[in-house]
């Protein structure tokens, strides 16, 4: 594996690169979550590039960047045993040269719903990021995982809207055995959140069995925040695949959002209304 650290470097790494180039883009603080996106560009591509870097530009004033966690070695380890080709960990000087970018990606209305409503200038920080490592890497396919629901149909809406010629493929979420799903914010919980921070994945699956069964999906998934006072919710929306509102049949996809004392978490599934 090539650990490449500039623009030049990643350059002369991407054009030596042979057949069906994936790239799978992270934050680094590597879980099973991230593997499973590598594993399956590893499977379907011939060269697998892999980038570490934590997005000054999608962190609100208030939010976690300095203490987003960063574990560099290990998360290389990871990518050698699943075979990464290349790893690009750039630093902010060299994705930022200028500091923060004038020209930002407008991510529209639909970007400021839901995640981007509780986050402001969220969306514009990650279509911004994504939109930089897709020129530098230049990938045929790219992989973002479902846990990240409304980022994976906004990159989608990206690449579709601004000609990328990059086929987008999402990942289902990996979870924990006990339901909650993976995410690098998980180790900021003490043991007492960490069983909170089971009542989205709970009300997700309440939600999910009382719509699939014709039911009150939200009103399912609220009553699991309400045994768990401790868990401020912000967001648990019942809306079409797309996030759109949502269907009276069909395919639908049940997305919430909480705060486990200092820790902000989202969780979706999808849910088939009879
Ligand atoms: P990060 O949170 O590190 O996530 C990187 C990728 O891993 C995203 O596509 C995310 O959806 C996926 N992922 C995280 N947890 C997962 C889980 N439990 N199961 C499946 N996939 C999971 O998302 C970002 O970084 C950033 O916003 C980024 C796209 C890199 C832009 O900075």
């Amino acid at each position: 594996m090539k650990v490449v650290g500039t623009r030049e470097e990643l350059k002369a790494a991407r054009d030596a690169a042979a057949g069906t180039v994936a790239v799978v883009m992270t934050m680094g603080a590597l879980h099973e979550g991230h593997a499973a996106l590598l594993r399956t560009a590893r499977a379907e591509a011939d060269t697998v590039l892999l980038t570490i870097f934590v997005n000054p530009l999608q962190f609100g004033p208030n939010e976690d960047f300095d203490r987003y966690p960063r574990t560099l070695d290990t998360d290389l380890a990871l990518a050698r045993e699943i075979g990464v080709d290349v790893a690009f960990t750039p630093s902010g000087e060299v994705m930022y040269p200028q500091g923060a970018p004038a020209v930002r990606v407008d991510p529209g209305p639909a970007g400021e719903q839901l995640e981007g409503a509780s986050r402001p200038g969220f969306f514009h920080g990650v279509l911004t990021v994504v939109n930089k490592l897709f020129q530098l890497t230049r990938p045929d396919v790219a992989y973002f995982g479902e846990k990240d629901y409304q980022q994976l149909g906004m990159i989608r809406a990206m690449a579709r809207d601004f000609d990328l010629p990059i086929d987008v493929r999402g990942v289902p979420t990996v979870r924990e055995a006990d339901g909650l799903a993976l995410s690098s914010r998980n180790r900021y919980l003490a043991p007492a959140e960490r069983e909170s921070a089971l009542t989205l994945s709970r009300a997700l699956l309440a939600a999910k069995t009382e719509g699939e069964r014709g039911g009150d999906a939200v009103a399912a998934g609220l009553a699991e925040f309400t045994k768990s006072p401790e868990v401020k919710l912000d967001y648990f929306v019942l809306t079409d695949p797309m996030l759109g509102p949502p269907p009276a049949h069909g395919p639908a996809r049940l997305l919430t959002a909480a705060w486990v004392g200092a820790t902000r978490l989202i969780d979706n599934v999808a849910v088939e209304l009879p």
